[in-house]
């Protein structure tokens, strides 16, 4: 049975909101070409400054050389619990316009809220997401030959979640942790409420 970790909200947030989370107990069962794509297609879905989608993206499944050679590059305290995803996929921003040139200073907002949306269409197809800056954006580069103006953001682990008790410590404690943010009056630094 895989665990669930259902935001405790004040306010009542969307259930597709609430219900995702970041695993790290993937049970390994695989994710089809099909599923893969609509999972991709639907961040392209996703709005950008004057529609320049400038997000990219690279899938490997597992099973393939290049998962293989992207786990290569993760950090130390992400390898253990990878070893049963069932996806990586690599998000790219483009952080110039079409010119090559001009910076593009949405670029990584952009890709964020589309890796979002990648995350919430999964979800809504069980499979789960676990977004991960930490690996080596060097290795990553020179192993998907990218250009200049393109950049690694974040490596996305995917899979179908699985069973906490999977997972060997300190991953299990954390699985089991339940999920806390900020309170609303911390991070809201002014609002202008009409009277109703
Ligand atoms: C840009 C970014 C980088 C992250 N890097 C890692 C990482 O390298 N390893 C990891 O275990 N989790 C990583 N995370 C996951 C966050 O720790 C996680 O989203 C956060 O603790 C909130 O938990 P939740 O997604 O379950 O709500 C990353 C998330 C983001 C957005």
């Amino acid at each position: 049975m895989k665990h669930l970790k259902t935001a405790l909200t004040h306010y009542p947030v969307a259930d597709s909101i609430k219900n995702r989370w970041s695993p790290r107990s993937f049970s390994g069962e695989p994710i089809t070409n099909d599923n893969l794509n609509t999972i991709l297609e639907a961040a392209t879905w996703s709005f950008s400054a004057i529609n320049e989608q400038p997000w990219r993206y690279v899938a490997a499944q597992k099973g393939t050389p290049l998962f293989d050679q992207l786990f290569d590059t993760l950090a130390a305290g992400n390898k253990p619990w990878n070893k049963q995803a069932s996806a990586f996929v690599v998000s790219l921003a483009k952080t110039t316009f079409a010119d090559g040139i001009t910076p593009n200073g949405s670029a990584q907002h952009d890709v964020g809220a589309a890796n979002m949306l990648l995350t919430l269409q999964a979800n809504s197809m069980d499979i789960y997401t676990h977004l991960m800056g930490g690996f080596d954006r060097a290795k990553v580069a020179a192993l998907l030959q990218l250009e200049a103006d393109i950049v690694p953001v974040v490596i996305i682990a995917l899979g179908y979640a699985d069973e906490a008790e999977k997972l060997e410590e300190p991953f299990k404690t954390r699985e089991l942790t339940p999920r806390i943010r900020k309170p609303l009056s911390e991070i809201i630094r002014q609002t202008a409420h009409s009277k109703n």
